[in-house]
């Protein structure tokens, strides 16, 4: 069995969505908010049978648990596909790792950094860095702390970066990579950032790979950021990483704070262990490369940021990562820059105040939170720590150990008999790991460039599979085999290989593809109007809220997409008797 099968059989999707929202099981699926858009509601479900998932509501969209992990962490298939398999303990060939294209990145970081350095020279020497140097004085950074940090000024111009760095040999390719310049409609290229105050993004290694650029007045966007590109990956970058890490090994603590102004603030006033995760919730990636460096993470997020979320994820990464994550609470309405600014004692106190994850969830709400905590403390793996987190909670409570521990052990009782009859259910349905009807189509595509670009109305969501969506979604972009192989993850090659070597029929290609394609669309549909069939079937339990969003309409729209279907086969049909 293939890497990614495996990886699949011994996942189960309904404990990987839990460690991003909380799942209550109904009948033959599990419910809960959507963990990608905010609800009172839920109308997010998981189908453990199918191993896939799907949000009724705002998203309607749903996959399997590789697109799930995609869409939540903000990875590729790759990404997301080692990320689970570390879950899994499944080990991942080395041949599945991404080939380094070393020279065409070290291009982009020499580019990153005589951008950094051009805007740090106009901040410094120019007569516009005048304006910015006063605002930067208003906030009260000194001029050291500009050096530190390498801020600069992007000028008020729509080309003067891109002729600086091409005057100096770098492409209009390598601009338009590293994202210091973007592409208009019309194909012209311009400086991204203009007229703003710079923040350089580096890495551990000190090498530029991004950055952060800040209005100079009260305007929105307030920030804006490099886009992803091969040596930028926000989700798993921490910002002034480069110079915190000293800091962060030799205290034996990292600080995690929202924004670059807060990073400097702390590093001005001494607190140098201080990092951003740069307004995204923290990733697995982040704290992954911190853990390299110390095991103890405090977040000092706003009440906002460190809700529900923050603290399921921060248990997930105490159970998979090894780490102690804690939460600093901040005074309502302020960020560290502010209490920083106001009083460095204050900061102090509320880092060594920092609370675990179990008291913060007390602290934050009392009533609800054994409730809250029991189901995640069922599912900590290691002993001692699930010791440790039921004693915290008796002392907290009150309650007695004994009580608390039966309690949480009525959880794994019933978290046991679910997985095994998950892993049965899976077991016993083998089309889950092949889906032909998935692969004819794309085979199909692959082989038949004659086909042309046309797609016979196929949308990447009729793929349940992730990697055959991943597939058809880089089809779509470059169909010639070789340059579609260079476009996806290396990860995805085997399957682009079983796909492009499959033997098929090569009769009656085009009129065949057509068939493929609405059948995969008809079988989309049914599967959605039976997923949601179960889903509002679970709306009665008395003491749930789960709301399916507008479901008529839902229904309805479904019910005539499927007529359609029906008539475009009959008229399939008709056409090819006409024929003969
Ligand atoms: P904040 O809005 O809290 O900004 O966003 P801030 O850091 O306090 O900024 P100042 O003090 O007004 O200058 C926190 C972080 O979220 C990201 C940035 O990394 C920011 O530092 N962010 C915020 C964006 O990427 N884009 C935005 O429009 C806003
Ligand atoms: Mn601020």
């Amino acid at each position: 069995m293939g890497v990614i099968d495996e990886v699949k059989q011994r996942i189960d999707i309904v404990e990987v969505v839990s460690q991003h929202t909380t799942l209550t099981k109904s009948g033959r699926t599990f419910k809960g908010l959507c963990p990608f858009h905010s609800e009172k509601h839920g109308s997010f479900f998981v189908y453990p049978e199918q191993q896939s998932w799907h949000c009724f509501g705002a998203c309607n969209t749903g996959g399997d648990v590789f697109s799930f992990v995609m869409k939540k962490e903000g990875f590729d298939f790759g990404e997301a596909l080692r990320s689970l398999a570390r879950q899994a303990g499944v080990t991942i060939p080395t041949r599945f790792e991404p080939e380094p294209k070393k020279d065409e990145k070290e291009r982009l970081y020499q580019a990153n950094g005589a951008a950094a350095q051009y805007f740090h020279h106009l901040l410094i020497n120019s007569p516009a860095g005048e304006k910015a140097k006063s605002y930067l004085d208003s906030r009260g950074i000194l001029p050291d702390t500009i050096t530190t940090f390498q801020l600069g000024l992007s000028q008020n111009s729509w080309e003067a970066l891109k002729q600086y760095l091409m005057e100096r040999d770098y492409t209009e390719k390598e601009l338009l990579e590293a994202g210091l310049v973007i592409a208009s409609e019309n194909g012209e290229t311009h400086d991204r950032f203009r007229n703003k105050l710079m923040f350089p993004i580096l890495d551990e290694r000190g090498r530029v790979t991004a950055f952060g650029a800040r209005v100079l007045d009260d305007s929105q966007p307030k920030y804006i950021n490099s886009p992803q590109t091969p040596v930028f990956d926000k989700s798993g970058s921490l910002y002034a990483i480069n110079l915190a890490a000293p800091a962060i090994r030799q205290q034996n603590q990292a600080v995690i704070v929202e924004g670059y102004m807060d990073v400097i603030t702390a590093h001005q006033n001494g607190f140098t262990n201080v990092i951003a995760s740069m307004g995204t919730s923290i990733t697995e990636k982040q704290v992954a490369a911190l853990k390299r460096l110390t095991k103890n993470i405090a977040l000092a997020l706003d009440a906002d940021a460190a809700g529900e979320e923050a603290t399921l994820r921060s248990i997930s990464f105490e159970n998979t990562l090894d780490v102690e994550v804690k939460f600093v609470i901040l005074p309502e309405g302020k960020d560290p820059d502010a209490v920083i600014r106001e009083n460095k004692q204050t900061w102090q106190e509320l880092i060594a105040g920092a609370l675990p994850v179990v008291d913060y969830t007390f602290t934050r709400d009392e009533s609800s939170a054994v409730d809250r905590l029991l189901p995640l403390i069922a599912r900590i793996k290691d002993d001692l720590r699930r010791d440790r987190y039921l004693t915290k909670l008796a002392k907290l409570t009150g309650i007695d150990y004994k009580k608390l521990e039966a309690a949480s052990q009525g959880y794994l009782v019933r978290q046991d008999t679910r997985r095994t009859k998950t892993a049965t259910a899976v077991r016993a349905m083998p089309p889950l790991l092949s889906r032909p009807l998935e692969e004819e189509c794309l085979a199909l595509l692959l082989q038949h460039p004659e086909l042309g670009d046309s797609t016979g109305g196929l949308l990447p969501e009729y793929f349940e599979d992730s990697q055959n969506r991943e597939i058809f979604l880089g089809w779509q972009t470059v169909s010639d085999p070789t340059s579609l192989k260079e476009k996806l993850d290396a990860s995805l090659w085997e399957q682009l290989e079983r796909l492009i070597n499959r033997k098929i029929l090569a009769t009656r290609i085009k009129e065949r593809y057509n068939q493929y394609a609405l059948r995969l669309r008809e079988e989309y549909l049914r599967n959605l109007a039976r997923k949601r069939a179960i889903s509002s079937s679970s709306k009665t339990d008395p003491d749930n809220t789960i709301e399916v969003v507008k479901p008529d309409e839902q229904d309805l729209e479904t019910s005539r997409q499927l007529r359609e279907v029906f008539l475009q086969k009959a008229s399939q049909g008709w056409e090819r008797g006409d024929r003969k």
